[in-house]
């Protein structure tokens, strides 16, 4: 399987921290952000990696990263996301990359306390469709919300005022190669993105699309808040002598 970090968009609700770097080239506790989705991914097994990036500082997670050899990689692989068009927008950008495999997604902000090798070795045994991973919360409204009937997903929904459950879609996907004739069929949300919900909801309507609860804590860092969360669960965790991450990536200049 091959993996895919999206790191584009421009990171407008941590302005002014923002303004002159990306979002995820900011420190959670003692690493940047990007460190944390990349070795998910590795610690998970996937080695071919691609980075989809985007705005002025694109450069520097070149200079940060170099050819991953801090996380026990030959190379990586890089391109670019014009504008802001949303997470769909930016995943569309690696259908070259993926060549027809299976594809394991995780949003740049996503940062986790375990492993998902589980549900990545299960998505390597299912046939067609897509596996997603939930998580329980208590700001719901915030995400994704998965709707549940019994042991199937039957709908998510993008941010609900009211959530009809407290399953949170946490920002790591698995799609088989069809998720790129789906991202071409859609269309801008009210906020003016290609929304990675819509993908997902095409693979629930088609009846392929599964899920696995992820173990551990799990936290976006895109905001003030969740931000300050991260580096408070880093912190803790490491304190506690437990690993978040396995390696680390001392690679650029
Ligand atoms: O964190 C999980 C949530 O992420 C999911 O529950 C939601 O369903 C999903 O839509 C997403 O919600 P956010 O509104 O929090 O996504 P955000 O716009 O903050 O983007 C998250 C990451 O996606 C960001 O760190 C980089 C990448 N991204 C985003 C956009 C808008 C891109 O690569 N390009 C983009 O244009």
């Amino acid at each position: 399987m091959k993996g895919i970090v999206l790191a584009g968009g421009t990171g407008s609700r941590l302005f002014p921290l923002t303004k002159i770097t990306n979002k995820h080239l900011l420190p959670i506790y003692d690493k940047p952000m990007i460190y944390y989705p990349i070795q998910t991914l590795v610690d998970a097994g996937i080695q071919d990696l691609l980075i989809v990036t985007g705005g002025r500082n694109s450069g520097d997670f070149l200079r940060l990263l170099a050819n991953g050899k801090g996380f026990g990689l030959k190379h990586i692989n890089y391109t670019y996301q014009e504008g802001e068009g949303g997470i769909a927008d930016a995943l569309a950008l690696a259908e070259h990359f993926a060549d027809g495999d299976k594809i394991c997604v995780i949003l740049g902000d996503n940062i986790i306390q375990g492993s998902i090798a589980k549900a990545v070795s299960d998505f390597e045994k299912q046939g067609p469709g897509a596996k997603i991973l939930l998580k329980q919360v208590h700001d719901a409204e915030r995400f994704g919300v998965a709707e549940i009937v019994g042991d199937r997903i039957v709908g998510i929904e993008e941010k609900p005022k009211k959530p009809k459950s407290d399953y949170a879609v946490t920002g790591i996907y698995m799609y088989d190669e069809t998720v790129f004739s789906k991202t071409r069929t859609l269309v801008p949300s009210s906020r003016g993105e290609l929304e990675i919900t819509d993908v997902n909801n095409a693979y629930i309507r088609e009846g392929t699309m599964t899920f696995n609860y992820l173990d551990g804590w799990w936290t976006d860092a895109g905001t003030f808040e969740s931000l300050l969360r991260a580096a408070n669960l880093v912190h803790d965790t490491a304190q506690k002598g437990e690993p978040v991450l396995a390696a680390h990536g001392e690679d650029g200049e």
